[in-house]
């Protein structure tokens, strides 16, 4: 299997109003003027999902949402499911986020069912995982993040798009990175888990690195052995930031 092409996707969280779109016209005006060698998305928060997918319908920019919940209907008051992400107009989706693991309580194995969920309904999920800083100072960093991977990636994962995203916890909004060294070593080990899990097809799914990703550091780490990519929080807020890490990829 080859690898698949590189994805640099915003991951705009709990930030974005109707005005906010006009950053989303113009991140799509620039990647169709030039076609970057990765694939674009965008996450907006959920309130923006569709209006953003009629935006960019037909352009070179994708829409994802940031969460779903396993069901696909219920009483589950203030949820959204994976099918009403695609009803929307989204193909891809954000799980296991940091945020949602630590805010949330979301164990592997909601992670895993929320996956499933996604594939379920055609999304493309992108499944994080991640070390805190008390886990990488106790030297269990590999171990945190390889089991993270094992448990989040449901076995029906095999032969479907998805990308895994590395965010190492402590280098989420602080403008800390892991050095590149510590971000191979991560990818490598994420890299080695896929195909110990999936086989061959553990070898084409992209590894994004994500934490204070900008663009004055985008081209050195988007280089970086197993960095299949991006997933990127502050700097995808505004177009000239998000896409001076995508014309880096
Ligand atoms: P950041 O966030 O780029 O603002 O560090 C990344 C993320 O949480 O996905």
């Amino acid at each position: 299997m080859t690898a698949a092409r590189p994805l640099v996707a915003g991951n705009w969280k709990m930030n974005g109003l109707g005005l906010s779109l006009d950053e989303a016209r113009a991140v799509s005006a620039a990647v169709d003027a030039q076609p970057p060698a990765c694939r674009v998305a965008l996450c907006p928060p959920a309130t923006l999902v569709a209006r953003m997918a009629d935006l960019l319908n037909g352009t070179g920019v994708e829409v994802g949402g940031q969460d779903c919940r396993a069901e696909e209907s219920g009483a589950f008051t203030g949820d959204i499911s994976a099918e009403m992400l695609a009803d929307a107009g989204a193909g891809l989706v954000i799980l296991g986020h940091s945020e949602r693991r630590a805010g949330y309580g979301e164990s592997d194995a909601l992670v895993a069912a929320k996956t499933e969920a996604a594939l379920r309904a055609g999304l493309e999920p992108i499944v994080c995982v991640g070390e805190t800083l008390q886990q990488r100072e106790a030297g269990e960093t590999l171990s945190v993040v390889t089991g993270q991977v094992r448990g989040s990636l449901p076995a029906s994962l095999a032969g479907k798009a998805f990308a895994v995203a590395y965010e190492p916890v402590w280098a989420i909004g602080t403008g800390l990175t892991p050095t590149l060294e510590q971000i191979e070593e991560v990818h490598v080990a994420i890299r080695e888990t896929l195909v110990e899990v999936f086989g061959e097809a553990g070898k084409g799914p992209p590894i994004l690195y994500g934490g204070s990703v900008k663009p004055s550091n985008a081209a050195e780490i988007l280089k970086a052995r197993e960095v299949g990519g991006a997933l990127v929080g502050g700097a995808s807020l505004k177009a000239a930031d998000f896409l001076g890490i995508v014309t880096a990829a």
